[in-house]
């Protein structure tokens, strides 16, 4: 087959097509790419979920909440807690506990980890606390001495090193310790073990981290998903309660029915982005939990509504508030100095800011997502706006009433977040489902995609292909984002996922993960019209895109070829700057070339 390439006719495109969509979905953040070894080292898990209480994942605790306590062993309390958003926390006197992490501890041999937790005695002056890891028989693999002291609560820190007498990765049945020393009651909370090689330095799990910034996204999308404007209104996610010393953190239930600490709250996430050279896009609820709904007593999602509108203000002082939070002037704004006391002082470079997330689109989300999309444009006219167009495409009379609103309201809002999952025959056989977008309204933000079914080759070569159309529409497709990013083995909340993961640094990439890094890594700001001679019943199963990176001066070829058998393509260059070249791309794979 031959691929004409005429570098005479192109056009514009972004440069951020490629970013990369977090939630803390099927364990992604706790468990997951934050990497904190203990689970429950606050204490906040309670019924919640069913069968959780606060000594979930912790062993040789009462799991009731009296202070008052027949044996020994320890117990759980909230009188005068750590912090208000903490309350919880355990009574030691005698007998130890462990925590069993994430179902494990994964510890390497010649490693370091830091201890870190609250304390303070509840009678008598001095405590003697050692921390430990222990092996299945409760041995000790490394350990250190606390000495707690006085009845307030302090921080107190210990290192544990792993020495070489242990070999390679040590796992399952390793666990935690607290080894309390004589009958004096000590109160702990806040328990954390870290490894102390961490992503940057910034307590993200490297491993995890750097197969992720591998992708080279633009931007990164956070923290979800339905999990932004949760189940119900009092399950929405205010970054406010996300930011700050950990123990003033507000933990809570997410939407996938698990427990967040907040440990990677929206300060992690602004670091990580600039950790990668992505750029943040931190998205809000616009007013209004996820379909509008609250979950009745029996937990059935019911009536309709959104933050009341005597409220409403507050919030869209809390989505103003995020833009000085992370761009403002610390000598003169509150919000800045908060994050120039957690150690950064220069702004975090916040250009876009998402309302909503594929909402209902109601007459409740209408008006509280214009309140917002309004004032926010209005504070911040360098702020681009992505806005939301609800749960699927078209038909969904969702998706046509949010464009109409955005169109409507092109002077608010910027761009529109689509979402999509379909069957990889779909992504096939709607390949010009951008070139008749008008190109005058809201930009396209594709938040949430990919291809679904049981072929995992099938779906990435389809996913490949949808994103040689989108990169030939990046005029008006401004970003795009596959969906969901990471699931920890045994906890799928859904499915298909794009990087699979354990306690240990068994990774396993997925054919999706290996498209989007081609994608990621050779992506362009401009596009090179081409034309392939193929017959059409074959001609829809191969995905070409040619791009050029000004800055580089690079031009790149895109093959993915979804056809069983291997695809000989002579490229042919019309006019200068470009030569003529033989390229070959084996059956149902996708290659890089440049030309
Ligand atoms: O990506 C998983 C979920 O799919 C997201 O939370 C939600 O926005 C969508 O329905």
């Amino acid at each position: 087959a031959k691929l004409t390439v005429n570098p005479q006719k192109s056009h514009r495109i972004s440069d951020k097509l490629i970013g990369i969509f977090f939630e803390d979905i099927s364990r992604a953040a706790d468990g997951g790419l934050c990497a904190e070894l203990l689970q429950n080292g606050d204490f906040e898990y309670n019924g919640e979920r069913k069968g959780w209480n606060a000594a979930t994942a912790w062993m040789g605790i009462e799991a009731s909440s009296s202070s008052v306590s027949s044996s020994s062993s320890a117990i759980i309390s909230t009188e005068n807690g750590v912090s208000v958003n903490n309350p919880h926390y355990a009574i030691l006197s005698s007998t130890p506990i462990y925590n069993i992490g994430w179902e494990g501890i994964v510890i390497k041999c010649g490693a370091a980890y830091e201890v870190s937790l609250y304390a303070r005695c509840i009678d008598g002056k001095k405590k003697q606390l050692t921390v430990a890891l222990v092996d299945q028989e409760g041995l000790p693999i490394a350990q250190a001495k606390l000495k707690v002291q006085g009845p307030d609560w302090a921080e107190y820190k210990a290192q544990l090193v792993i020495t070489d007498k242990y070999k390679g990765e040590l796992g399952k049945d390793t666990r935690f310790a607290l080894l309390p020393k004589g009958e004096e009651k000590v109160a702990v909370d806040m328990v954390s073990l870290m490894p102390q090689d961490t992503y940057k330095g910034h307590g993200l799990r490297k491993d995890l981290a750097e197969i992720i910034a591998e992708l080279k996204p633009r931007f990164v999308r956070f923290p979800g998903g339905c999990m932004l404007h949760g189940q119900g209104l009092g399950n929405i996610y205010h970054w406010k309660e996300s930011i700050g010393e950990l123990k003033d953190r507000k933990p809570a239930l997410n939407i996938w029915n698990y427990h967040q600490t907040r440990k990677l709250g929206f300060f992690e996430y602004f670091q990580w982005c600039e950790d990668m050279g992505a750029e943040p896009l931190p998205v809000l609820a616009a007013g209004v939990p996820c379909q509008n709904s609250q979950p009745n007593a029996q937990g059935i999602c019911g009536q309709q509504g959104g933050i009341p509108m005597a409220e409403m203000p507050k919030y869209v002082q809390d989505v103003l508030d995020l833009v000085e939070w992370a761009n403002g002037d610390p000598a003169t704004s509150k919000w800045a100095k908060m994050r120039a006391d957690a150690g950064h002082p220069a702004p975090f470079n916040l250009k876009m800011v998402g309302i909503g997330n594929e909402d209902l689109i109601s007459t409740d989300f209408e008006q509280r997502y214009l309140m917002i999309c309004k004032a926010l444009k209005e504070k911040h006219p360098e702020i681009e706006v992505v806005g939301t167009v609800g749960p699927f495409h078209s038909p969904s009379s969702d998706y046509i009433e949010g464009w109409k609103i955005a169109k409507e309201n092109k002077k608010w809002i910027d761009a529109v977040d689509e979402h999509y999952y379909e069957q990889p025959g779909w992504f096939i056989n709607h390949q010009d489902y951008y070139d008749h977008y008008d190109r005058k309204a809201p930009k396209v933000y594709l938040g949430e995609y990919a291809a679904n079914g049981n072929n995992e080759l099938d779906r990435a070569l389809a996913e490949g292909i949808h994103l040689c159309n989108v990169e030939r529409n990046g005029d008006v497709v401004e970003m795009t984002s596959y969906a969901p990013l990471l699931c920890k083995d045994g906890y799928h909340n859904w499915n298909p996922d794009m990087i699979y993961f354990d306690n240990s640094e068994k990774i396993r990439l997925t054919e999706s993960y290996k498209m989007q890094k081609m994608f990621g890594q050779h992506s362009g700001d401009t596009y090179i019209v081409s034309s392939l001679n193929l017959p059409a019943a074959l001609k829809k199963y191969v995905g070409t895109s040619v791009v050029k990176v000004s800055k580089t001066g690079k031009t790149w070829l895109k093959v993915v070829n979804a056809l069983p058998r291997t695809l000989k393509l002579q490229v042919e260059a019309q006019g200068a700057g470009a030569g003529n070249k033989q390229v070959e791309v084996k059956a149902r794979s996708a290659e890089v070339f440049e030309l």
